[in-house]
């Protein structure tokens, strides 16, 4: 596997010089997929919206972005995602996955399982007939240095992680994919955002993971507990939004404590926030969050999530914790 990582060339910030790097790209992307047709997922994150202008540079109207509404995104992504797109002239089908999503997830309590079902999902039930249907050959995805990196380590199977894998994806899947930014790293897929004219609200968001809230899921994974996850998930984006902190989110544990709510026992469930310093996402440390402000985050989430009766914070730096739970 090490052999893997020797193929890719990571691009140190140091070294970008994001202007050369566009027109490379855009230069690449064009001469592989030709007069032809290409598509791609854009999910709103940084890497995805830099991919899709790279495309959008080098194809027009020859690229296809699709949102896949999987259900386990964060609270009005879909039509925030769409509308900010085309406002940048890009035009953005919103695709109803929701329920082949969370088919292929029932029953399914194995963090490495849960990645896998929602790689097949996307790639194979939702991805095969779209491509089939537009006639494209190629899907163009945000594929980082890092993402590579922690797969090829055994850390976790990031969901986009295919070739690297060994992977034949056109004989699974059908299509070749092209991975513009691989041999970049989150600090320099930014440079290039900037430099592509997106907006601060793309280029400065934290790092939100392929496998969404799923991956803040511990336990089955079901509309309802999602709903749960992405209302607490909303209060501490809310909260945390200027503590300048890396990445901030919330978890939903699998195991129910006993809880007391107007003089009554409540056995509820319990969330878990984490606050993450980092600059690279391959070792982080908490955050030294105020107390008042943990405070009032368990406040907001207890009064306004159903059910939850029991709110913690995570000192744990990575290694050995992890950024997501699952
Ligand atoms: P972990 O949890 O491995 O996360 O410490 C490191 C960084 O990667 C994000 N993450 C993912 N991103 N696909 C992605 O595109 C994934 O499967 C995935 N899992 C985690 C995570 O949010 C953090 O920024």
């Amino acid at each position: 596997m090490n052999s893997t990582m020797d193929k890719i060339r990571e691009i140190e910030i140091g070294n970008l010089k994001p202007a050369t790097f566009i027109r490379d790209q855009v230069a690449a992307i064009s001469e592989a997929v030709g007069n032809g047709v290409a598509v791609n997922a854009l999910s709103g994150g940084v890497d995805s919206s830099v991919v899709t202008l790279l495309g959008h540079r080098a194809l027009g109207p020859r690229l296809k972005t699709y949102f896949i509404e999987n259900g386990i995104m964060r609270e009005g992504e879909a039509k925030r995602v769409a509308a900010l797109f085309r406002r940048l002239g890009v035009k953005v089908e919103v695709i109803d996955a929701r329920k082949q999503f969370f088919s292929a997830l029932a029953g399914i309590d194995d963090p490495e399982q849960k990645r896998e079902a929602i790689t097949q999902t996307f790639y194979k039930t939702v991805f095969g007939p779209l491509v089939k249907k537009s006639g494209a050959r190629f899907l163009l995805q945000g594929t980082n240095y890092t993402d590579v990196e922690e797969t090829v380590a055994g850390v976790k199977r990031q969901h986009n992680i295919l070739a690297q894998l060994g992977i034949d994806t056109v004989k699974t899947f059908g299509y070749t994919v092209l991975e513009p930014i691989i041999q970049l790293r989150k600090t320099g897929v930014r440079k290039v955002a900037r430099l592509l004219d997106l907006p601060k609200e793309i280029w400065d968001r934290p790092p939100f993971p392929g496998p969404a809230l799923a991956a803040r899921v511990i336990g089955p994974v079901t509309p309802e507990r999602i709903a749960i996850v992405r209302a607490a998930t909303a209060i501490v984006e809310q909260e945390l939004a200027s503590s300048g902190a890396f990445q901030y989110l919330a978890i939903l544990h699998q195991d129910k404590v006993t809880g007391v709510r107007g003089g009554r026992r409540q056995f509820g469930l319990q969330i878990e926030m984490r606050c993450w310093e980092s600059t690279d996402a391959v070792t982080a440390t908490p955050t030294p969050l105020p107390f008042a402000k943990l405070a009032l985050l368990a406040d907001r989430i207890t009064d306004e999530v159903d059910g939850v009766v029991s709110v913690t914070y995570n000192v744990t730096k990575k290694p050995p914790s992890t950024i997501e739970a699952v």
